[in-house]
Formats: C-alpha cells, structure tokens, sequence
C-alpha cells in the first residue's frame, strides 16, 4: 500500500533545527530557526505570560470546543493590537477575525478561503521569502511566483523593480508581503513606500496578504503594523496572518489569528462564516490555553505594560548583539556584508554566506545557519558570538562561495 511513497526531504528550517538537537558536539550554536534566546540561551517564558498561566490555571474551567471562530476575547484583543484600538475599520465591523493554529494556520486558512472564491488567481510572493510560503499556497492549490525584492549587492530593497513587476499583475492576483521583520532577509519596506506600494495594489485591484510574524521586533508594536493600518486607511481590502509565536515566546501554544478587511460589515459577516468553514474542513476548532493566556495579557493594563517592557528589553538585546558580531567581523568581512549586520531588522540578518560556506560552518565549526545564509540574531549571546564569528571568519577565507 505505502510502498510508493517517497522519502521526506525535509524542512529547510525545522529539519535543520531536530538535526541541531542531535548534534552532541559542546559548543555547538544555533543560529538557524527563528526563535528568540535569552542572554543565557534559554527560550524566555515571559513574565506577563507566567503570571497570566498562573491566573488561567487558578481558574480550573470545563474545556468545551471553542467556537470555530476561537475564544472571543482572544479575537477581540488581537484586532484591537493588530489594527489598534481606535481602527474605524474595527468601529464600522468590517474586519473578520478568527483565532487560528498560529501564523501558518492563518496562511493555511487564508489559502484556502481564497482558493475557493478567487481561485483564477496566483499568488505572488517576495524573492526571497520564508521557506514555508510557497509551501502553504501551492499545497492549497495555487501557482505561486516571485516579485523582486532583495538586493544582494546592497543588502538592501530593490523597491522600484518590485514596484513595477506588482504594478503589471493581472487584477485580483494575491500578493504575499511581510508587514515587518522581513523573513529571511530583515529588509523592510519604509512608510513612504508602503504608502506608495499599497495605492498601486487599490488601483491595480489586487490582493494583498499580510503576514505579521515578529510584530514588535522591529521598530515598535504600532510602527510595525504601519502597512495594516495604511491598508485600512486607503480602505484596501485584504488579509492580515499574526502570530504571538515570537513576541510572546509562546511557540508551542499555537496562537495566530487571521483577519480580512472588508468593505462593509455584512461582507465581513459572511467572509467570518467561509473562514469559519474552512477551519471546521482543517481542524475543527482551535485550542484554548494559550488564547486564554495572549488574552489575559492583552486586556488587563499591568500584564499588558509589562509584557510591553519585556518585549522593547528583547529588542534592545538583539540590536546589542547586533552590534557585538558586526565589531567582532570588521576586518574580516568585506565591508558591503558587514553593514547589513546593523542595517536590516528584526530576529534575522541574510548574512550572503553561500550554501556551500553555511554548510562549512556547520559540519567544520557546530554553527548553524539556514543554508540561504539567513541567521537567526536572535540567539545570538556574550557566550556564543566569539565563536560564531571566528567560524565565519574562518570559513570565508577558507571556503569559496
Ligand atoms: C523561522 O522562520 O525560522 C520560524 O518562523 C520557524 C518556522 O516555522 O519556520
């Protein structure tokens, strides 16, 4: 019966992450999955989300099935963080939201519902972009292609070229863009060109997808959903993932939530019951706990300000880091590599080290970095970023690209 069933390559990310952890080698650093590490390399558990599991489990509930749609003050909190409290778009009742299996539960969601009401449509997504992107949207069905974005030379946007392959899209085509923290490259789009970018996607009658995974890591809570809140503003119909994965260092709870703005409360009505089918046809219906805990947080003032506090510590702490590796590479970096260190945002930096010296670092030095070159700063600390720049060092003068 199974006999023709192939072997699994693997996940460019997560397969790589398992094979860290049976690495025995002491001293091995892991740089490639997306995940924030504390000073001591631990993964945090925040102090807002202890005290708010504390306060959940104080309160022992029956656990029915959620609604379909999840908790509701789950999904209120999110929209009130994502398109902030005093959205009109949140005041007239035309944005479905629903919580969801994280980021990529939301993606998987979206696909689907827009497979089934768009479906003469592709999906466009940035060159490059997360790994499991494309993933998501061709196992749903869809032809994905690439827009322009990254600029190897300048470690920079290639904004006008990306600008014109989007402008000449065939009108309702899905246009995949990461709010903030682009992932892998940490380049972002400015407010400018974010403005810019979104009159050309309303004129052109397209569809934008926004997915917010690392809101917060970039340059604050509200800046970073700059682009939801320009979409609303130019009264742009669209999606929006978001995921508390990152910014609450909640990675197993699974809690995301995907939102669609829409034209009129009763479009939002019916947009709400399709996604709504699309997650009883997944899932059924999402988990409790830690919608419980992003929700306690989100709506009681002390929780939320220290939970706030503790997420710009972590922003601080990246940035620092940042810097220690980029001092530490000077000189034995060519200068155009190293900027970019300091220069792109978020957990990530898209270092330009080949495939073939990401390999290098990892078989001949215990650092691990995604084979695009994309390393996670996020973990990096005062115990491992000697080292990890010495690899890198060595194996740039070592190994050819
Ligand atoms: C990453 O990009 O490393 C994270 O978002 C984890 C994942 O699921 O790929």
């Amino acid at each position: 019966m199974f006999e023709h069933i192939e072997a699994y390559p693997g996940d460019p990310i997560l397969s790589l992450n398992e094979d860290f952890a049976k690495d025995p080698r002491e001293g091995k650093v892991n740089l490639s999955i997306g995940i924030y590490y504390d000073e001591a390399g631990r993964l945090p558990v925040m102090s807002a989300v202890r005290e708010a599991e504390a306060h959940v489990m104080s309160m022992p509930a029956a656990k029915p099935y959620l609604p379909m749609s999840g908790l509701a003050s789950y999904r209120d909190a999110v929209q009130s963080l994502v398109f902030g409290e005093d959205s009109p778009a949140r005041a007239e009742g035309r944005i479905a939201t629903l919580q969801t299996l994280g980021g990529s539960g939301a993606l998987k969601v979206g696909a689907d519902f827009i497979r089934r009401y768009f479906p003469g449509s592709q999906v466009w997504v940035s060159d490059p972009t997360w790994d499991n992107h494309r993933f998501i949207f061709e196992r749903a069905g869809f032809v994905v292609g690439t827009y322009p974005y990254y600029d190897e030379a300048t470690g920079g946007l290639r904004f006008d070229s990306m600008l014109a392959e989007i402008r000449d899209l065939p009108a309702k085509s899905v246009v995949l863009l990461h709010a903030c923290c682009h992932n892998p490259t940490g380049v972002d789009l400015s407010d400018a060109q974010w403005a810019e970018l979104i009159g050309v996607m309303k004129q052109r009658d397209l569809l934008p997808f926004i997915d917010m995974a690392y809101q917060g890591f970039g340059a604050g809570l509200d800046a970073d959903a700059f682009a939801i809140r320009e979409l609303v503003r130019q009264n742009v119909p669209a999606l929006v993932a978001n995921s508390f994965s990152k910014n609450f260092s909640l990675y197993g709870e699974r809690c995301g939530a995907l939102s669609v703005i829409c034209e009129s409360a009763q479009a939002a009505a019916r947009v709400l019951g399709q996604l709504t089918s699309a997650v009883r046809a997944n899932y059924s219906n999402p988990p409790t706990h830690g919608a419980r805990i992003v929700a306690h947080v989100l709506t009681t003032p002390a929780l939320r300000k220290s939970w706030e506090d503790e997420l710009a510590s972590m922003c601080r702490r990246i940035a620092r880091m940042r810097g220690e590796i980029h001092a530490r590479l000077r000189g034995n970096v060519p200068d155009a590599m190293l900027a970019r260190y300091l220069a792109q945002r978020g957990m990530f930096t898209y270092t330009g080290l080949s495939a073939t010296q990401v390999d290098a670092l990892r078989e001949q030095h215990g650092v691990y970095l995604i084979r695009s070159g994309r390393m996670c700063v996020a973990a990096l600390n005062e115990g491992n970023v000697d080292a990890t720049a010495a690899a890198i060092a060595e194996v740039l003068a070592a190994v050819a690209v």
